[in-house]
């Protein structure tokens, strides 16, 4: 197929988080997947070092996936969420709370990140009041930070392209600094040895507005989207413990992290530090329906319950398709495959591999610093002069002209393969983006 053979022109789609016009004077379309392999619109096979967006983590197509939503489409298309329900969500909620770590024993269902993050927020603010202390309405992000694209996420975000063209967000809203310290920290295998000490920038934040007016904390346990930042031995600890002494909810937002991404159920697990909430999607359906989730702790989840007298409705939020079928259906299927295939583990003995492979690229034209932590990989490109993320831009689509879909935020690289990739593939990654930096100007 030829991009002359697409009937309706490229005019009326407003591409998301795209330079539209760039776009659509060379545009890049996928018109099937399979395992680790899309097929391009010219009949290409691209490797996809990136799960689509972090997403697939199954890999692409995988038949009983397919085959749970097919069924399911054709069993129960839709059920209302509000004062209904539908028994498989029920079913799904028993197995997730299975997985996450310690008390994380709740889960409430929507369908993006964005969305889970904003649940998570309003969730926050709902428990202080619920508990008498309506006066804690503060709600603090970080830089660098993504959240997502909805009100509460942008606000709490750190990312200044996101923030600026969309007015004041919302009041009450502060910052902690990101974890990044190339100066110390370039070229870390796994977690940084440097740089805890950036986690008591809450006591400073706690010394500016006082504790009793500050709701929650939320984080990326390791910030994906800014270019895969992980966080220093030590650095989630200490947020868990100036949270706890302060009465601080700490909110992990898993979305990129959740379900294998590091070689471990949950971020949570791998970096061993509980949060009192956390927020999914992405590999919660391995990308293949919309669906996202915020896990609560029973403390919340108790609270929240038994302030409300018998027969009111406890938390006034909710979505048209929270557990849509489809993705209930998806997200068994998904779960059942990551057990059978034991793809989290696989991810796990697969990842001193992966961050050998990272590093060996320490020393190639344009590299100025290289990260890893279980199947996540950055490259950081030294920019043009005056030129910001034009020469990765570059990388990015000399690669994709190779057979190897990336992931370029800014002057960063980054990679996230499907948790089934091979050896082979990842060798195959890695020196596409070598050959590809040795050219680009
Ligand atoms: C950590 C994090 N939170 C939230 C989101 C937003 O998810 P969505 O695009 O599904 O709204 C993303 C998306 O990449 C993310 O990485």
């Amino acid at each position: 197929m030829t991009i002359s053979d697409i009937s309706n022109n490229l005019d009326a789609f407003w591409m998301p988080f795209t330079a539209n016009r760039q776009f659509k004077n060379a545009p890049r379309l996928l018109v099937s997947a399979k395992g680790m392999y899309y097929t391009s619109h010219d009949g290409r096979q691209i490797l996809d070092g990136s799960a689509g967006l972090w997403c697939i983590n199954a890999g692409h197509c995988h038949p009983k996936i397919v085959e749970a939503i097919r069924t399911q489409a054709g069993e129960l298309d839709y059920a209302p969420p509000f004062q209904m329900a539908h028994p498989k969500a029920f079913e799904l909620s028993s197995r997730l709370v299975t997985m996450t770590p310690g008390e994380l024993d709740h889960v409430f269902f929507a369908n993006s990140g964005s969305e889970a993050v904003d649940t998570a927020l309003k969730i926050a603010l709902a428990y202080h009041r619920a508990r008498g202390d309506a006066g804690r309405v503060r709600l603090i992000g970080r830089e660098r930070a993504y959240h997502g694209v909805g009100f509460g996420g942008i606000a709490v975000g750190g990312m200044v392209a996101n923030r600026k063209q969309f007015g004041a967000l919302f009041a009450g809203v502060d910052h902690l600094p990101h974890t990044y310290d190339p100066k110390r920290q370039a070229y870390s295998r796994g977690q940084p040895e440097q740089g805890a000490e950036l986690a008591d920038a809450l006591e400073r934040l706690v010394g500016l507005h006082d504790a009793s007016t500050i709701a929650a904390v939320i984080v990326e346990p390791m910030a994906g989207s800014t270019g895969v930042l992980i966080p220093p031995k030590g650095y989630l600890e200490r947020l868990r413990t100036i949270c706890d002494k302060y009465g601080i909810l700490l909110i992990f937002d898993e979305v990129i992290t959740g379900f294998g991404r590091l070689g471990t159920p949950f971020a949570a697990d791998y970096f061993g530090v509980e949060p009192d909430m956390m927020t999914v999607a992405k590999g919660i359906t391995s990308g293949t329906v919309p669906m996202s989730a915020v896990f609560t702790n029973n403390k919340i989840f108790d609270t929240l319950i038994g302030a409300t007298p018998e027969g009111g409705i406890e938390l006034a939020h909710g979505y048209t398709y929270s557990s849509h079928p489809l993705a209930v259906a998806a997200s068994l299927a998904t779960l059942d495959v990551y057990r059978d295939e034991g793809l989290f583990q696989r991810a796990h003995d697969l990842s001193p591999y992966w961050e050998d492979a990272v590093h060996s690229l320490k020393g190639t034209r344009h590299v100025i610093d290289l990260r890893n932590v279980g199947l996540v990989g950055a490259v950081e490109i030294e920019p043009r002069p005056g030129a910001p993320g034009k020469r990765t831009y570059d990388v990015f689509t000399g690669c994709y002209a190779e057979g190897v879909l990336t992931r370029q935020s800014g002057d960063i690289i980054c990679l996230s393969p499907p948790l089934i990739v091979e050896k082979s593939q990842i060798d195959q990654i890695i020196e596409t983006l070598r050959k590809v930096l040795m050219r680009v100007d």
